[in-house]
């Protein structure tokens, strides 16, 4: 039995990982919970019949000495937690994007193994049937030599109106380090983790501007509504992007083109193309192309097996948490994958506001 602590009391602290926790009660025990906001540490405490609650995370580490940290702040305090709970003793899972910044993810995961610790970003949008059956395909080599992928990920309206997500110095950027990151995660797992070489990127802001409509929060991303979190969004402080799109270089001359937005005068999307020499796949389609033939893939053995969990992905990663603990599986997540998402957004960054492309070796 790991003992589990929460740092970060708000949306999906409450909604993800307190219940993926409380699913599995014979692999955690979530001894105490924390926020800088003492009240919503007590409330989250209470609703979920958490013992100790704290406003000091260090305090807590050294009280509690949990075995398993979750970091839900917002972005741009992931850092010092994770160094925090790492120093600790503690392993960590933390939330997505793990570090805006390629230099600060790469001193972390240094700091994890220094320590003999685990460090896993909560990537929890791969465990889709349709990503993991066709991960399985790629895996058999069905799709042959992979060589183009392509996603999108849009929001017709839907900037998420709680939290700080809007301001570039809590969130560190808009559209594309939360919702993109998910598919850039999925997008660099399925084409088998090639190293960046150079992005190119641009960004903007043209509908957050405009007398901005929300379309409700589940439409933004917290899909059990404002329960968990203070509505804080104000057009006049959006200073983040709600458009991105850019060209990703990897090694091998292989490439990713992308675009994702939090609103857009277009339909609402999610899709993924992975394209190999011996066939291509469409996601969440999951149809197969080759030269004539265009069949199903069968997602059959990869069913959810969380399909009335707001947050499916959370209890499926913290499934494999478990199952790496217990010595029955390897961390779905790895660090290498991550640190090269984190290049990947830290490139895109400095692209877009440079008005060039940047390459790996400017930021290694
Ligand atoms: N994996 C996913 O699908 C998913 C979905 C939503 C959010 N997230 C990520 O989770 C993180 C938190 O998002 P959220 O929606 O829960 O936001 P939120 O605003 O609802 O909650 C953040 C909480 O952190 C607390 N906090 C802020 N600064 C702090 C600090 N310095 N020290 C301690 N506590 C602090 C706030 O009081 C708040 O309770 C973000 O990194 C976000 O990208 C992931």
């Amino acid at each position: 039995m790991k003992k589990a602590a929460i740092i970060g009391c708000g949306m999906i602290a409450n909604a993800a990982h307190i219940p993926a926790y409380r699913h599995l009660p014979k692999d955690f025990e979530v001894v105490a919970v924390c926020d800088l906001n003492e009240g919503k540490a007590k409330e989250t405490a209470e609703r979920h019949g958490i013992a100790l609650y704290y406003s000091s995370a260090s305090k807590m580490l050294i009280e509690q000495k949990p075995d398993l940290v979750s970091v839900c702040v917002p972005n741009m305090f992931h850092g010092e937690y994770i160094r925090m709970a790492l120093e600790s003793g503690a392993d960590v899972l933390c939330e997505k994007p793990l570090s805006t910044s390629y230099k600060e993810a790469k001193e972390l995961y240094e700091l994890a193994e220094k320590n003999g610790r685990v460090l896993c970003a909560c990537q929890s949008m791969r465990f889709t049937p349709d990503r993991l059956g066709a991960k399985a395909l790629i895996d058999k080599g069905e799709l042959g030599e992979i060589y183009y992928g392509e996603f999108s990920r849009l929001r017709r309206r839907g900037i998420p109106t709680w939290g700080a997500f809007h301001i570039e110095k809590i969130s560190g950027g808009g559209a594309f380090v939360d919702i993109g990151v998910h598919m850039l995660d999925a997008m660099v797992w399925l084409m088998g983790n090639p190293r960046v070489v150079s992005v190119s990127g641009t960004k903007s802001a043209n509908i957050a501007h405009g007398g901005y409509r929300s379309a409700g929060s589940e439409a933004s991303g917290a899909l059990t509504g404002d329960t968990f979190s203070e509505k804080v969004y104000s057009e006049e402080d959006f200073d983040v992007e709600d458009f991105a799109s850019g060209s990703i270089l990897l090694e091998g001359g292989k490439r990713i083109n992308f675009k994702t937005a939090w609103a857009v005068n277009l339909p609402d999307e999610t899709s993924i193309t992975v394209v190999g020499d011996k066939k291509s796949v469409r996601l969440p389609e999951f149809e197969l192309y080759d030269a004539a033939e265009t069949e199903n893939g069968n997602a059959e053995g990869y069913a959810n097996p969380y399909p009335d969990e707001a947050f499916a992905g959370h209890f499926r990663l913290l499934d494999n948490i478990a199952d790496y603990y217990n010595g029955k599986s390897e961390l779905m997540v790895k660090p290498q994958e991550t640190l090269n998402v984190c290049a990947m957004i830290d490139l895109f960054y400095r692209s877009a506001k440079e008005g060039r492309e940047v390459r790996i070796e400017e930021i290694n």
